[in-house]
């Protein structure tokens, strides 16, 4: 199993999402014998999980959803906060750490740690991105997606040799069941990596938010 997941970050808006999904459906529908060995995961703002819930439900498509942050703490006075359980009842992954949150949010190591204890006490799985071979994994962690910040939004890539090691590296220590390859992967470089046997999956962002770039990206990624 290959794992693709597309990152929005914060863009769209309801039309475009309701756009994207029924666009995705055209090229999803007509080639369902192509993704038996993809799990192909979408990310949208938070604020747009029931639309997109709904849509991939009605359309019946094969698309597990995901969020991209999650509270710190169990529950109660923490203004703004969707904790693991609120999320549990919309999503099946939620990402944590990206590099943006780290940089523009001023996320720490420890505080990460905390978010990845509320997901383990979930029925989340958690896609937890680090930027290279040193950053901290918490214990538990269902999936490592390893994300250099030079590669992201840049059009240049890590190499798969780079990614092959780092998840040679992380499987050998045990701390990625799962290894995901994120950073500028476009449907021309998504095979390169995902042929690798140690790479499990890509975290797309700019080439997720066109329904015909990110089938382009499923597409080549089916040839696996
Ligand atoms: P990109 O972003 O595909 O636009 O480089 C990847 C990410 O930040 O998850």
């Amino acid at each position: 199993m290959k794992y693709i997941v597309a990152n929005w970050k914060s863009n769209k808006n309801s039309l475009k999402v309701g756009e994207w999904f029924e666009k995705i459906k055209e090229y999803l529908l007509a080639n369902a014998n192509k993704l038996k060995n993809l799990e192909i995961i979408v990310c949208p703002p938070l604020v747009y999980l029931p639309l997109g819930r709904k849509l991939r439900d009605a359309y019946k498509l094969p698309i597990k959803l995901g969020a991209q942050n999650v509270s710190p703490f169990v529950e109660g006075a923490y203004t703004g906060e969707i904790t693991a359980k609120q999320l549990s009842e919309l999503v099946e992954y939620v990402i944590v750490g990206h590099s943006e949150r780290r940089m523009h949010l001023g996320e720490t190591d420890e505080l990460l740690e905390k978010k990845i204890e509320q997901v383990k006490n979930s029925q989340v799985k958690s896609i937890f991105c680090i930027q290279n071979a040193k950053t901290p994994i918490p214990q538990g962690v269902d999936m490592v997606a390893y994300e250099p910040v030079g590669a992201i939004g840049t059009g240049q890539p890590d190499t798969p040799e780079n990614a092959k090691e780092i998840a040679r590296l992380l499987k050998n220590e045990k701390k990625a069941p799962l290894f995901l390859y994120g950073g500028s992967v476009k449907s021309d470089n998504v095979l390169s990596f995902i042929k690798e046997e140690s790479i499990d999956g890509v975290l797309v962002g700019g080439a997720s938010l066109d329904p015909l770039a990110f089938w382009g990206i499923i597409s080549n990624a089916s040839a696996i």
